[in-house]
């Protein structure tokens, strides 16, 4: 094998596609998944791949110190995509010592990990952290993107918790010269995203005939980018990008989040056959999130500039992918509303 590289949280939404993609991509690269399997990991995201030669699963916590010294010497891993963590704002209002648990010790953890079994040895290793455009707070309806120069300004449990694990990576940089990148990216969307999320939320409750929860007044702003441009982004800066630097990566696609939501509401209804906008009726204003951000817009001309990334689809064309990809595959969303997908890793996994 070429090189071995670890990816954490490779069970989840964007990590399922990063872990995809350097499997089928790389096929002389060992492909390490470290998940610990939350609520949030889902081993049916990688039935597909799971037993290509070239890929190993592994169960276990980026907190758990040890275990990561181990990891990194049983399989000489000489590089990491991080992308394990808690990553839904609303639990991190409810449970902010989760998210400090594992986004900031976690990832404190792997760093120190990595530190140790590189040492001076840093040619070709490199530690890439995906994070968040959340860190750089919020910006005006009227204006203005997150460039790779905002301060940061979180406002979440959650966002404070990414916001630090940055801070880490960067003074593993500076202080003890670990190769690493950062990159904070907007908003993805695409199949496998855990059903918590906004989008996947509403296309299952669409089906369903059951209510649509729109925060506040529907104005808040986000910026969406299809989940497996973001994983050629990963690809594109895990091999070219410059250690000790930040790229954005967004979508330059920005939406209010109930116009958003009627764009679901329109595809979702053709697609089951239904007269257009039936679905409108589900639409139910809720109390706002606390502490909502109100508009995420990132500048990611540093990344095309540099290294020629910029995404590939159209949101149209995005969003009927997605809508069509979770009514194809019921089977996938009712394993997890029926917690059927959690025995899946005893089943593959444990009778080995
Ligand atoms: P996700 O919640 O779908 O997946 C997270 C994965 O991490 C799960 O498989 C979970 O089991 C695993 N995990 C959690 N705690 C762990 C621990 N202690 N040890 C090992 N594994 C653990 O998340 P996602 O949406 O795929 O996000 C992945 C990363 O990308 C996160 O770091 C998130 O902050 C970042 N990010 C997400 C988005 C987005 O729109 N989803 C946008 C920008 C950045
Ligand atoms: O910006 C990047 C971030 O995007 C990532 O760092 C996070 O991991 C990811 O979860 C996502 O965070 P958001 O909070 O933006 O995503 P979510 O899907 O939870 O919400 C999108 C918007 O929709 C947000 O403004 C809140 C709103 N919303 C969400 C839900 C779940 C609703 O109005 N109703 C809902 O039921």
């Amino acid at each position: 094998m070429k090189r071995t590289l670890l990816i954490t949280g490779g069970a989840g939404f964007i990590g399922s596609h990063v872990v995809r993609l350097f499997v089928t991509k790389y096929p002389d690269y060992r492909i390490v998944n470290l998940d610990k399997l939350t609520y949030a990991g889902n081993l049916a995201n990688l039935r597909d791949i799971e037993k290509s030669p070239n890929y190993t699963f592994v169960r276990g916590d980026i907190c758990d110190y040890d275990a990561m010294r181990t990891l990194f010497a049983e399989y000489a891993v000489d590089g990491v995509i991080h992308l394990a963590a808690e990553s839904h704002v609303d639990r991190s209002i409810r449970d902010p010592f989760t998210f400090a648990r594992t986004n900031v010790m976690g990832t404190l953890a792997l760093l120190q990990a990595a530190k140790e079994a590189w040492g001076n040895a840093r040619e070709g290793k490199r530690f890439y952290h995906i994070s968040t455009d959340e860190v750089y707070g919020a910006l005006p309806l009227d204006g203005g993107l997150f460039t790779e120069t905002t301060r940061y300004d979180p406002h979440s449990p959650y966002s404070a918790s990414k916001a630090s694990s940055d801070h880490f990576v960067r003074a593993f940089h500076d202080t003890y010269g670990l190769p690493a990148v950062i990159t904070n990216c907007s908003n993805n969307y695409g199949p496998y995203q855990f059903p918590e999320k906004l989008i996947p939320l509403f296309i299952n409750n669409i089906r369903h005939g059951k209510p649509l929860p729109v925060y506040g007044r529907g104005e808040n702003v986000r910026d969406w980018l299809y989940v497996e441009d973001h994983a050629r982004a990963i690809d594109t800066i895990f091999h070219r990008g410059r250690d000790g630097e930040t790229y954005n990566i967004g979508g330059f696609n920005e939406w209010r989040n109930i116009d958003l939501i009627r764009v679901v509401i329109r595809v979702t209804d053709r697609l089951l056959g239904r007269p257009e906008g039936a679905s409108e009726k589900l639409i139910t204003y809720v109390t706002d999130r606390a502490g909502h951000d109100l508009r995420y817009a990132i500048d990611s001309r540093k990344l095309k500039e540099e290294l020629g990334w910029e995404p590939s689809l159209q949101f149209e064309e995005g969003i009927e992918k997605t809508v069509r990809w979770y009514l194809d595959n019921q089977p996938w969303m009712d394993n997890i509303t029926s917690g059927e997908y959690e025995r899946y890793y005893e089943e593959m996994y444990q009778g080995r």
